[in-house]
């Protein structure tokens, strides 16, 4: 399904979309306010975007509304919904270079990425959940008397979907594919870093079909999202970004008690044991952390080592870090580009800065790469202890922690103190340790052997202060969903 890539850098894409898109219709805001979004591998602006406002995402929020309660989308068969998701994955597959490129532009990460992860997966996705369409279904429930009963699983309705900049296409994706799959309507609103590739998602949304007011965009930062959250018609929001916003959002949500599904941020645990296919483990690490940029919720940020492997596996480590390829994203040789933006730059530049004052050694990297653009040297520190800021806190970047053990136990114990409980790996060729430390590692996701694994089939979300519900898979019906009761008396 992916594209090959070819050796030359690919071009960078035209612009088409930059307005917001309510009830079919490209607009300008209200206001006619608009934001800059920015190339960060230079710096240099791409365009302007229009900025939405309470009064666009009202706008917006009543498109949405109509198109749930009367009219073509209302009426539809599940089958032909299915049907729709099936067609915008088809074009999304034969406008891929161009989405990859989207992509690149706008965040950073390499084309080679873009091209061949982000985008696949985006199509598998909508494919995977136009399958789920006509599939979606309640049960025939025994109960006492004389009386049938059955459940229908209803759309909730309008939903709210704010989504981060990290995965641009793919979190539209994991959004769009469940909630219009399931028969609910949407007011999506992207990242302010990073909205192109999903306006682009939404024009080819409609020449797939959907009728107008099914997907309405609005862009914008934080206060567009805020009035998604405030809005008293909205159903439902569905989060992913900052676990400090989704707190926010959750308290915001409880005014009109809407239904919230949160994906919020990760410090996981990648463990390895001395057993283990050690190249294998050390590669699983590289990527685990480096892929895109080390902007991944589910970044293998704290590398347990068990002892007697320790300075082996860390020096296989650093000599990767050192050969990672920095430069262009837009060519096909290179492995990492730029962060998304000044803000993350800093923050990361700043973890750097407190974990080498903590003590810990700074074994490569620990400096910005070039002198234009948000690049961040790849770096790895050693002897990193539970308690120093790099290992409690979430850099999102490209900076791994390693941190020596001794016991299984012990091991365990570490990787559960922290608040967060994403995703957990585990490196060895012992399957009775594999299990178990599955078992006892408090994650959504445990990857044995493997890291960053991800199926449209599979559930994927966090415990604890990573978040609420799950994405993916059958579960994320769920998000988009009501289960009714029907009881009918047969005398
Ligand atoms: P953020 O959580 O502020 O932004 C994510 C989305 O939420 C964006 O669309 C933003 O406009 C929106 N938003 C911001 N404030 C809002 C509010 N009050 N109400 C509704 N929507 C709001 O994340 P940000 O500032 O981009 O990154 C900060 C940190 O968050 C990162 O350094 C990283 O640690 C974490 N993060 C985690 C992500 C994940 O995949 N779990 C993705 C992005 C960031
Ligand atoms: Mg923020």
């Amino acid at each position: 399904m992916s594209a090959t890539l070819e050796t030359a850098p690919v071009a960078r894409p035209q612009i088409r979309r930059n307005q917001l898109l309510i009830n079919g219709e490209w607009c300008d805001s209200v206001r006619g306010e608009t934001f800059a979004t920015y190339h960060p591998a230079t710096e240099e602006k791409i365009t302007d975007v229009a900025q939405a406002n309470a009064e666009d995402v009202d706008r917006a929020v009543k498109a949405a509304r109509r198109a749930f309660e009367e009219g073509e989308w209302h009426d539809m068969d599940a089958r032909d919904r299915g049907a729709l998701l099936l067609k915008l994955a088809d074009l999304i597959e034969q406008n891929i270079v161009e989405l990859a490129a989207l992509e690149t532009l706008d965040n950073g990460k390499p084309i080679i990425d873009a091209l061949n992860a982000d985008l696949p997966l985006v199509i598998d996705c909508l494919r995977y959940y136009a399958g789920w369409a006509d599939k979606i279904k309640g049960d025939t429930i025994p109960v006492r008397g004389n009386y049938f009963c059955y459940t229908r699983r209803e759309p909730v309705g309008v939903v709210g979907q704010i989504i981060p900049w990290n995965f641009p296409a793919l979190m539209v994706a994991w959004k769009w594919g469940p909630a219009l799959a399931a028969g609910c309507t949407i007011v999506m609103k992207p990242a302010e870093q990073t909205p192109l590739s999903c306006l682009r998602m939404a024009e080819l949304a409609m020449e797939a079909g959907f009728p107008p007011g099914v997907i309405n965009v609005v862009c914008g930062f934080g206060e567009t999202g805020a009035a998604i959250v405030a809005h008293s018609d909205v159903d439902k929001v569905a989060f992913t970004g900052s676990t400090e916003v989704g707190q926010i959002i959750m308290r915001d949500a409880a005014q009109t008690l809407k239904r919230v599904t949160l994906e919020l941020g990760g410090k996981s645990p990648n463990v390895v044991f001395a057993d283990c296919d050690i190249e294998a483990a050390v590669q699983g690490a590289e990527f685990g952390l480096f892929f895109n940029q080390g902007q991944c919720c589910c970044a293998g940020s704290r590398v347990f080592v068990e002892e007697s492997i320790h300075s082996d596996f860390v020096e296989r480590l650093v000599d990767r870090a050192k050969n990672r390829q920095l430069g262009d994203p837009f060519s096909p040789a290179t492995a990492q580009g730029p962060q998304v933006d000044k803000d993350q730059f800093e923050k990361i530049m700043g973890y750097i800065e407190r974990g080498k004052s903590s003590g810990a050694d700074c074994r490569t990297g620990g400096g910005r790469w070039g002198d234009k653009g948000f690049f961040v040297e790849p770096t790895v520190f050693d002897n990193v202890t539970d308690d120093m800021d790099i290992a409690t806190d979430e850099i999102f970047g490209p900076v791994m922690s390693v941190l020596p053990f001794r016991e299984f136990d012990e091991v365990i114990e570490r990787s559960n103190k922290t608040f967060y409980g994403l995703a957990a790996a585990v490196w060895t060729r012992d399957i009775a340790k594999a299990h178990s430390l599955a078992a006892k590692v408090k994650a959504g996701t445990v990857w044995v052997n493997c890291y960053d694994v991800f199926d449209a089939a599979a559930p994927f979300g966090g415990f604890k202060m990573s978040g609420i519900g799950r994405e993916l898979g059958e579960a994320a019906l769920a998000n988009y969903t009501e289960l009714k009761t029907v009881t009918m008396s047969l005398d």
